[in-house]
């Protein structure tokens, strides 16, 4: 069944009448395929949810469908969001498609190529501030009580809404008899880990939620804010995260655990992906397979990791950790040669 955008799909479980205005790019119901290789090498069954197949590469255009719908219902002009590149690329289309102005503030020099690049190209105004991602939500929350534009971080709840609904596809394409017993998740700002825990509790089921931190932006695991988190996971660069408690409760109320995983960890589990699954995620999104890697996943059978982010995102990381191209003379000789050596 082909849908037009989530909002149309899952209306029924979100807060918007049939006459409201719904800006969409028919994001959701991305893939959710079995992964052998991590299977085996994890020793459980193992299914990875796709997120990177949404329209801008990442699971943010769930949020942002609902964001954005409800900024323009409520007569908003511009939106604006702190942003480690993601929900910046997001917004930046989602605010192009509505006709409205948007803005990111983002870390300077600290986001992937890739959401740079959609920032710009879908017009939005792209701030680079000289501090960290913490810095630029702190500031813009104080902004948005200045002026009449829409705040549309994790902060919002309609992200959240927006974002549950990732739950429901996995429920649905697992099938009711034999639901899935944990999910692994990255964790940063901490809106997604809330958002499925949201969704699953709505549907009445309670996998474990295992969320997994880079080990140098890992607030959640040490029980304390990190003043510089620092980790090649850009997306994941966070030392405050604003849904904390929400995160923690749904932790908690799972029986699940939330971890830490090394840059290094991030990116054996991000080759080996790419590698051996042929799927290729950003870094930050790998943290969820690291992390079932790392911490296993108890006694769990059934197991998806979320891939948050498309792995074209941030071709520059991709570049340092893979191979080197094959440089070649145009004659057949040096092609034999280059091909089957
Ligand atoms: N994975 C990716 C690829 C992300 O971009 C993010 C967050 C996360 C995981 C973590 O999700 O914040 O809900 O816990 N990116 C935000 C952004 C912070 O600005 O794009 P979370």
């Amino acid at each position: 069944m082909s849908h037009a955008g989530l909002i149309d799909r899952y209306r029924d479980r979100l807060p918007f009448a049939l006459d409201d205005p719904v800006i969409t790019l028919h994001e959701g119901s991305t893939p959710l395929v079995p992964a052998p290789a991590l299977s085996e090498r994890a020793g459980c069954e193992v299914w990875l949810k796709l997120e990177g197949a949404n329209p801008t590469g990442s699971f943010k255009d769930r949020g942002m469908t609902c964001a954005v719908s409800d900024a323009v219902r409520g007569g908003a002009e511009a939106v604006i969001c702190a942003s480690t590149g993601n929900t910046a690329a997001s917004l930046a289309a989602y605010a192009a498609r509505a006709g409205i102005r948007g803005a990111v503030i983002v870390p300077e020099g600290k986001i992937a190529t890739g959401k740079l690049a959609q920032a710009l190209m879908h017009g939005a105004r792209v701030i680079a501030l000289r501090g960290n991602f913490d810095e630029a939500l702190a500031l813009v929350r104080e902004l948005t009580q200045r002026h009449p534009i829409a705040l549309v971080n994790s902060v919002n709840p309609f992200r959240l809404e927006g974002q549950k609904t990732a739950a429901f596809e996995v429920a649905e394409d697992m099938g009711p008899t034999r639901p899935i017993d944990a999910l692994c998740i990255p964790v940063g700002n901490a809106g997604n880990v809330t958002a499925y825990w949201k969704g699953f509790c709505e549907l009445g089921l309670r996998p474990r939620m295992l969320g997994f931190q880079a080990a140098g932006a890992a607030p959640l695991v040490l029980g304390r804010r990190v003043d510089r988190p620092e980790t090649v996971a850009s997306a994941i660069r966070i030392g405050n995260p604003a849904r904390w408690e929400e995160a923690m409760a749904a932790v908690t109320g799972s029986a699940g655990a939330i971890e830490a995983v090394s840059d290094e960890q991030i990116l054996d589990a991000y080759r080996f992906l790419a590698a051996r699954e042929g799927v290729f995620c950003e870094p930050g999104s790998a943290a969820s397979v690291a992390g079932l890697l790392a911490h296993g996943a108890g006694d769990a059978q059934r197991v998806v990791c979320v891939l948050t982010g498309h792995g074209l995102k941030d071709p520059q990381t991709a570049l340092e950790q893979s191979g080197s191209v094959v440089p070649c003379e145009p004659t057949l000789d040096a092609v034999e040669r280059a091909v089957l050596a």
